[in-house]
């Protein structure tokens, strides 16, 4: 697990929710990993687990209620709050997210979040219904500008016995992204102890002189008006980088299939939905690009006709769909490149990573390969965070990547862009 050599100090809000329990494994997965961990709970919290519980864990008192005669600190929610290297929710409910959104500080948790200064990490467990309702994910979006991190929930079968989006993500999870926050917090505090910005590297402008063109998200092929075949990439990663060479001073040009997250702003953003559109706006776009990252995860197929009208069932038990190859983008830009133009890839793998990575880089001739697991944890479609191995052509090095944000990932990436260039 990735973190830095020092103790740190978590203060753990347990909102009122079924998943409450989970985070008593919260709690000891951060005491292994050498945190200070110290609970609070909201009324609510106490109904699904004993205050007891964690009191034994911590040997620490539970914080419930400022007011309650036997705390022993009268401004608890000061004393507390300063005194934290995070603030980890686990699980939010809607309530708490509302009220963190608003200022509402109608009891000790929601005082504390009022009154830290620490970084906030969200991991929110809901019932479906909840969690897409229209004002919790404004509740959201209101934080995420504050600077509150979050750890989406996951789909899968609820306390309700619903199936959908809700569900708290896996512990394991949450605390790597908590340790994750807390080290890359302390990373900017360090640099400005040095008397740097945290935004020094962001301020670096080394790819002043590059125009970036990224493929990113996932493309649909059709198979009559109603229905596609599709992949799950959210385009996360290719807008890391978009984003992150933007603030590096690199004009950029993403081509972005389907994706569930936006663009960054100030990025132009050329939308397609096919293959064949994606490999056409790339084609249009290349004699202008000095960098090309094909982050997107294209596919390789498509039907071979797609039906005019909505395919009827009929009485057919079984329907076979004929599929014809779609144009490799990336393969063809590396076989059209011009003299200054670097080619990256990903490689998005199951298994065999490595081996499947460097072939990839030598049939389609490419300068670098950023290959990923994704079937580990942390890594792969629709999180936030990524691991991944660098390739680089003619280099036996492999630069390992471990669990970080796909935004620090993008920066890491782009470093080895840049070594390559002063190449
Ligand atoms: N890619 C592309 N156009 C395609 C297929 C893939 O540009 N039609 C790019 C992806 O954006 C990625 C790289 O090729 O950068 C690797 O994609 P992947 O699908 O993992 O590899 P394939 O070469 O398609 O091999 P396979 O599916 O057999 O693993």
């Amino acid at each position: 697990m990735l973190m830095n050599k020092k103790n740190f100090r978590v203060g753990l809000g347990v909102a009122g929710g079924i998943a409450a329990y989970k985070a008593i494994e919260v709690l000891r997965l951060l005491q292994k990993s050498d945190c200070e961990v110290r609970v609070a709970m909201t009324k609510h919290a106490t109904e699904f687990v004993q205050p007891l519980t964690f009191r034994a864990l911590t040997e620490s008192y539970v914080l419930v209620d400022d007011y309650a005669t036997e705390n022993p600190d009268p401004i608890a929610h000061i004393n507390f709050s300063q005194t934290i290297d995070l603030l980890l929710i686990v699980p939010a409910t809607a309530n708490i997210i509302a009220k963190f959104a608003n200022g509402i500080a109608d009891d000790f948790l929601s005082s504390t979040f009022l009154a830290s200064t620490a970084p906030v990490l969200i991991a929110p467990a809901m019932n479906t219904t909840m969690w897409e309702n229209p004002a919790t994910q404004r509740n959201i979006e209101q934080l995420k500008k504050d600077g509150v991190y979050f750890v989406e929930p996951i789909a899968g079968e609820l306390a309700c016995k619903t199936v959908g989006t809700g569900k708290l993500e896996d512990v394991e999870n949450i605390v790597a992204q908590a340790l994750k926050v807390m080290s890359l917090e302390s990373e900017v505090l360090s640099l400005n102890n040095e008397q740097l910005t945290p935004d020094s590297r962001l301020q670096t402008q080394d790819l002043k002189d590059e125009s970036l063109l990224i493929t990113v998200g996932g493309t649909r092929e059709a198979i009559d008006p109603v229905r596609f075949i599709s992949n799950h990439s959210s385009g996360k990663m290719g807008f890391a980088v978009a984003e992150a060479a933007q603030m590096r001073g690199a004009s950029v040009t993403v081509v972005a299939g389907v994706t569930s997250v936006e663009p960054p702003e100030n990025v132009k953003a050329i939308r397609t939905i096919s293959a064949e559109e994606m490999y056409q706006a790339v084609m249009k776009e290349l004699p202008n690009a000095t960098v090309f990252i094909g982050a997107a995860a294209v596919a390789d197929y498509r039907p071979k006709t797609a039906a005019a009208e909505k395919i009827k069932k009929a009485n057919q038990n079984f329907l076979a769909l004929e599929l014809e190859k779609t144009p490799d983008i990336l393969l063809n830009v590396s076989k059209n490149r011009h003299e200054k133009l670097l080619v990256v890839g990903f490689a998005a793998e199951t298994n065999n990573v490595a081996d499947y990575a460097k072939s990839k880089m030598e049939k389609k001739n490419l300068d670098l390969v950023v290959a990923n697991d994704i079937t580990k944890k942390g890594a792969g479609f629709n999180t936030d965070t990524n691991i991944a191995t660098i390739l680089i052509k003619n280099s036996r090095e492999k630069i390992e990547l471990p669990l970080m944000s796909k935004r620090a990932m993008a920066d890491k990436i782009l470093d080895e862009i840049v070594k390559l260039r002063r190449k």
